[in-house]
Parts: C-alpha cells; structure tokens; sequence
C-alpha cells in the first residue's frame, strides 16, 4: 500500500500516522517509539495491559499533551517536540479529531441539544439556528431524536455517551478518538454505545478506540493494536490478533482478560 498517493478528496489513505513517537514522563518513556497507522474510514481498537500508555498515545495525537520525540501527522498536520503548543496546529488539529471520554463530561445545566449545539457557536462561529438543526441530525442519528430536551441527569449512562458522541461530532471531525467510552455503562448498555461507532465507520469516520470489549473489536474492529509498556507490541486484523496472537505479550494480555 502505497501511502504517499493522494487523492483531491481523500487525502492519503491513513489520515493519522505516528512515527516513533515517545513520551516521557518523569524521565521514564510511556510511550517508547510507536510507530504506526491509522486507516482512513476503519475503526482501530487499541488494547491492552493498564498503564500500558493507551489514553497518553491518544492524547498526544489531539494535542492533549506535548512529546518528546518522533511525529504526529493528522490529515496534513504535522506536529513534533515543542510544536505541541503552536496554537494555530493545535487548533487545526483538534479540528480535525474529536474526542469522547469514559465520563462523558456533558455539561449537567444544558439539555442534550443544548450540549451539542455549544462548541458549533461558541468555538466555530455557527449561527444558533444551523448549530440547532445540525445538532437535531446528529441527536437523530446517534438514536436520541426524542430526547433532544433531556437533561444529562435524566438520560441512562449508554444515552449520555450517544449525546457525547453526538457533541463530538457536531464540530465535524474526520476521526473520533475514544478512550474506554463504554467501560462505566452496564452491559446492556454498552452494546448501543458501540453499535452506534460501527455505524459511524460505515459512514467514513476514521475511529480509533481504546477499549476493553474484546468482543466488540473482534465483530467491528478493521484492526487491533497491542500497545504493552509503552511499545506496540502486536497488531493486525481482530482475526489474528485476537484469534492466533503471536507474541507472548499478547497471548499474555487476553489470557487474563478472557479469563
Ligand atoms: N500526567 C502524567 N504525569 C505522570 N505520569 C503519567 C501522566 N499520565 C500518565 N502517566 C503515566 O503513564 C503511564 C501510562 O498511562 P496511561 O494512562 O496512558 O495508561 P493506559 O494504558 O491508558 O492505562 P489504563 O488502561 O489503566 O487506562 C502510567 O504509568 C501513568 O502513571
Ligand atoms: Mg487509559
């Protein structure tokens, strides 16, 4: 796969890369030269062991925290040591990616729609009345069309998280990070959480997913990333990873998940 073709409307295939990255914190490197793709339109599921460095990979794609070595490239963003904190990539950049947290961190005083109508006015300038009807749609499409004048303290924790998702999606990015997004709902929740992301890959999103749901990565994951000690220390289609792990890291990993 040739990854430098560009297309006038796609762009190159994968639209986030990282090359070598690393992180440290305190001296220690958390993340210790990753290198990787993200495809364009697939849903990447990234697992593995707690502390392995999984939401600080995340966080340092959108900006969340600075690095200390290698590159973030986003679409036609690059970023490096140091750049982290130019404002004018920072804010390309989190134009580009949104992201949905595991405690949804919906504003409590505004009704769903009220939460994702927000960012559109306050942050990209949106006129009320299209901020409103963009964010109906996406209330709509996320399955919450009837609950637009809810308040987050009277939705279930699998609808919150649709608002969030719905919120994320307001401001339009082209990838959707999520970091352990189902990991606080009940089971019977979880599944319209995660129905509602393989929906949105089968729409173009590019998704990548911390997540524990071994299962749901292996229905609706494109790929899986192992990411063990702040190193990646397998990935490949769900059917192999998951299935036939080769490395003893992984094999490791899901035996204890699995039980
Ligand atoms: N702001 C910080 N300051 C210092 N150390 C940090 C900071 N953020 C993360 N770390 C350390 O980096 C390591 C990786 O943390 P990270 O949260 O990325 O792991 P994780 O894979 O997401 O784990 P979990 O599955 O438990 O969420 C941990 O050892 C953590 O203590
Ligand atoms: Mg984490």
């Amino acid at each position: 796969m040739n990854t430098t073709t560009t297309t006038k409307n796609a762009g190159p295939e994968h639209l986030v890369e990282l090359t070598n990255l690393v992180k440290r914190y305190h001296g220690r490197a958390i993340l210790d030269g990753i290198s990787a793709r993200f495809g364009r339109g697939q849903i990447t599921a990234m697992i593995g062991p707690s502390g392995g460095g999984k939401s600080t990979l995340l966080r340092s794609i959108n900006g969340l925290n600075t690095i200390d070595g290698g590159e973030v490239r986003v679409g036609e963003h690059r970023f490096r040591p140091g750049q982290a904190t130019d404002r004018e990539v920072l804010q390309a950049v989190r134009r580009t990616v949104g992201m949905v947290f595991q405690d949804f961190q919906l504003f409590p005083h505004l009704t769903a729609l009220g939460n994702v109508m927000e960012a559109p006015q306050q942050v990209a300038g949106k006129s009320r009345t299209a901020a409103e009807a963009h964010a109906r749609e996406l209330l709509k499409r996320v399955g919450l069309g009837e609950r637009c004048d809810h308040y987050p303290s009277q939705l279930s924790g699998g609808q919150k998280q649709r608002v969030a998702i719905a919120r994320a999606l307001a401001m339009e990015p082209q990838v959707l990070l999520c970091d352990e997004i189902t990991s606080a709902l009940d089971p019977e929740l979880k599944h319209e959480v995660l129905d509602v992301l393989a929906d949105l890959r089968d729409d173009g999103l590019t998704i990548l997913m911390v997540t524990h749901e071994i299962g749901f990565a292996r229905r609706a994951a494109d790929r899986v990333v192992v990411l063990a000690e702040g190193k990646i220390v397998e990935e490949g289609p769900p059917e192999q990873v998951i299935d036939r792990p080769e490395t003893e890291r992984t094999q490791r990993f899901l035996k204890n998940v699995l039980g």
